[in-house]
């Protein structure tokens, strides 16, 4: 993020609002066991006693997320079930979701049959998920958030966000009160938006006297807008990156820039676009349908990127956006 806040010690500890994993104690995400004892989550469970601990960034709200977290954007409902088992196998305690998604249905079944849905398990993963945008409005917006509820198979999310702000037919002051009784009531914890320009996120402000705890955009070597992430930080707003990896496209980005800082590490493209947005203090929801994936995309925290490598990267900062325009979007 240069001026926006990089790292440029290389030490993720060390990056604003990141806890160190050694300072996660009753909050250390990588640990907890399962609760349902089919051969799988007996293999899932010896996974995760020794899969890594995951770091936490701090919100303005108190909560703290953990920084990096299993996108499902794509993912056949069908299908999602068993993908998020095998990433809450490989130490994941944070999925990204979204109504629009049209597999809340499956993070539901996966969260039930490990026993993630219920008790010291439920409290120790992150579940976020999105409202429709044409689901926005204060009426309409608490009914889609008890059927979401209902298909999750939860009493509360950590995370309920605004998908995209839709500025040719704002509601998002609307929506906004409803998501305020909803958090008053227990029902979600943390309150953030998506795909939010600094023109929204002042929108917002003025019309309900507050900013969201978090902002996910799209996020990436290619596409890293400064702009955004520098009115986030003035405001306290975390930023998460989606499409972190601008859905594989960065991996070759610059020419092989990526691929050498790989090379040199002795770590996937992957690891090396992962690791920089960890450096910079960005929450990251890599998705990926493979268990071995998953496992890479977590392993971020044995090597660190030096401030020459950052440069590099930073460097590959251009107009190659792999998703939507927030001023002309909306993806209902
Ligand atoms: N709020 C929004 O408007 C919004 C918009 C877009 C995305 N999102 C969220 O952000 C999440 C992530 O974004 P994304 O899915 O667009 O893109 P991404 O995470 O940057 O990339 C995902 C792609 O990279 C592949 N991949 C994953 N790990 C890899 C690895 N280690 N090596 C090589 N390839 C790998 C995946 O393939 P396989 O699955 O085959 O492994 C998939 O094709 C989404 O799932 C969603 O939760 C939010």
């Amino acid at each position: 993020m240069g001026e926006s806040g990089m790292n440029t010690s290389g030490a993720a500890d060390e990056s604003r609002g990141i806890d160190s994993p050694d300072a996660l104690g009753a909050r250390e995400f990588g640990t907890a066991s399962f609760g349902a004892g089919s051969e799988t989550l007996a293999a899932a469970a010896a996974t995760v006693s020794s899969a890594p601990s995951i770091p936490s960034i701090a919100l303005a709200d108190g909560n703290a997320i953990p920084q990096v977290g299993l996108g499902v954007l794509r993912v056949d409902d069908s299908q999602t079930a068993s993908v998020v088992e095998s990433a809450l196998a490989a130490g994941y305690r944070h999925i990204d979701g979204a109504a629009g998604y049209g597999n809340e249905a499956g993070i539901g079944r996966a969260l039930a049959a490990t026993g993630f849905n219920h008790g010291t398990l439920r409290e120790s993963v992150w579940v976020t998920t999105k409202l429709r945008d044409s689901q926005q409005g204060y009426d309409n917006a608490l009914k889609a958030f008890d059927r979401q509820l209902a298909l999750l198979q939860l009493d509360y999310v950590d995370m309920y966000m605004i998908h995209w702000p839709t500025p040719f037919d704002w509601r998002s002051g609307e929506t906004w009160r409803a998501f305020d009784e909803l958090r008053a009531a227990g029902r979600v914890r943390t309150l953030g938006v998506c795909n939010f320009l600094p023109e929204h996120l002042e929108r917002l402000y003025k019309e309900t006297g507050q900013w969201p705890a978090v902002d996910q955009i799209e996020l990436h070597p290619t596409w890293q807008q400064r702009e955004v992430t520098a009115f986030c930080a003035e405001h306290d707003i975390a930023v998460e990156a989606y499409s972190p990896m601008a859905r594989g496209a960065d991996l070759e980005a610059g020419d092989g820039t990526i691929e050498r800082i790989a090379a040199a590490h002795r770590v996937s493209p992957a690891q090396v676009i992962l690791r920089w947005h960890i450096e910079n203090g960005t929450i990251i929801i890599p998705k990926s349908v493979h268990a071995d994936r998953q496992r890479e995309n977590l392993d971020l925290f044995g090597f660190a990127l030096s401030t020459e490598e950052h440069r590099q990267i930073d460097a590959l900062d251009g107009p190659t956006r792999a998703g939507h325009d927030p001023r002309t979007f909306s993806y209902s």
